[in-house]
């Protein structure tokens, strides 16, 4: 692997081998999602607690101060909305490698679509960018995106979205956790997994006991966004979930960090 991949993926993956993304991404399909209108507002004081974040080039230009940054992976997939919800799988390539570089991105990411029509044209959507981002040294993140069909997270198909995607070429893959079978979706990937949130859950200890089973089972962290800034105490959850994934906390653990910083929150109002 050349120095500049290694060096990229090393501002990713931290040296216990586990990694914190945030991901702020979802307007480029839904607009401006709940508690994600300003961006800039949302991330700010999560930012100590993410090893990377993970954006389109719109909102980094735009949100995001150059001076204070994580690490960039940066969403280079999209062309399709919310108003066109039987579509979604329709996404091409929406930003060139050129600007990845001028950015100074450590990734770049995208959606596959395995299992839907257009999943042909996602696929060689991947292979084409991981071809010309290989060149620069830049490491693609594979989305395995099931669009509207929360359903489809089940362990065979999780399993066959990201064995593809690492096929492919893919250096890391972000797919969904299952409760059922997610070590088997780990052992067919022979590349890094990194764990989704998807829409958020009621308790909190849920999003703490399914990130710390995953990484049981072999992911390494999370690219999470939905049960941290749309939860009323965010700092309190990216806290909570960093311990989980850096310092091996327990889902019990995570549940009195997320307390204690609530509590202090609460002191300080
Ligand atoms: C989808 O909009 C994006 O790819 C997100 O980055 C991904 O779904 C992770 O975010 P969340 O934890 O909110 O599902």
């Amino acid at each position: 692997m050349d120095w500049g991949m290694k060096n990229r993926l090393s501002q990713l993956i931290q040296p216990d081998g586990r990694a914190m993304f945030l991901p702020i991404d979802h307007g480029y399909f839904q607009g401006p999602t709940y508690r994600l209108e300003e961006p800039g507002k949302t991330i700010e004081p999560l930012l100590p607690y993410a090893d990377a974040i993970m954006l389109t080039r719109g909102i980094l230009r735009s949100c995001i101060d150059p001076a204070k940054s994580k690490p960039i992976i940066l969403r280079v997939s999209g062309g399709t909305s919310m108003a066109r919800k039987d579509e979604l799988d329709q996404e091409g390539i929406t930003t060139s490698v050129k600007e990845a570089i001028r950015l100074n991105a450590s990734a770049v990411s995208m959606s596959i679509f395995v299992g839907a029509p257009n999943e042909h044209q996602t696929l060689l959507n991947l292979s084409n960018l991981v071809n010309e981002c290989e060149e620069y040294g830049i490491p693609v993140m594979a989305v395995t995106a099931v669009g509207t069909e929360l359903e489809k997270r089940e362990a065979r198909y999780l399993a066959l979205a990201c064995r593809i995607a690492a096929e492919l070429g893919a250096r890391v893959v972000k797919t969904y956790y299952c409760r059922e079978g997610f070590e088997k979706v780990v052992r067919g990937c022979p590349v890094p997994i990194v764990m989704a949130g998807g829409p958020k859950v009621e308790s909190e200890l849920e999003v703490f006991e399914f990130v710390h089973d995953g990484i049981q089972k072999g992911a390494i962290g999370v690219n999470l966004g939905r049960n941290i800034w749309q939860h009323d105490h965010p700092v309190a959850m990216a806290k909570a979930i960093r311990a989980i994934i850096h310092e091996d906390a327990t889902p019990k653990e995570a549940m009195s960090i997320f307390e204690e910083e609530r509590s202090k929150e609460k002191d300080e109002e």
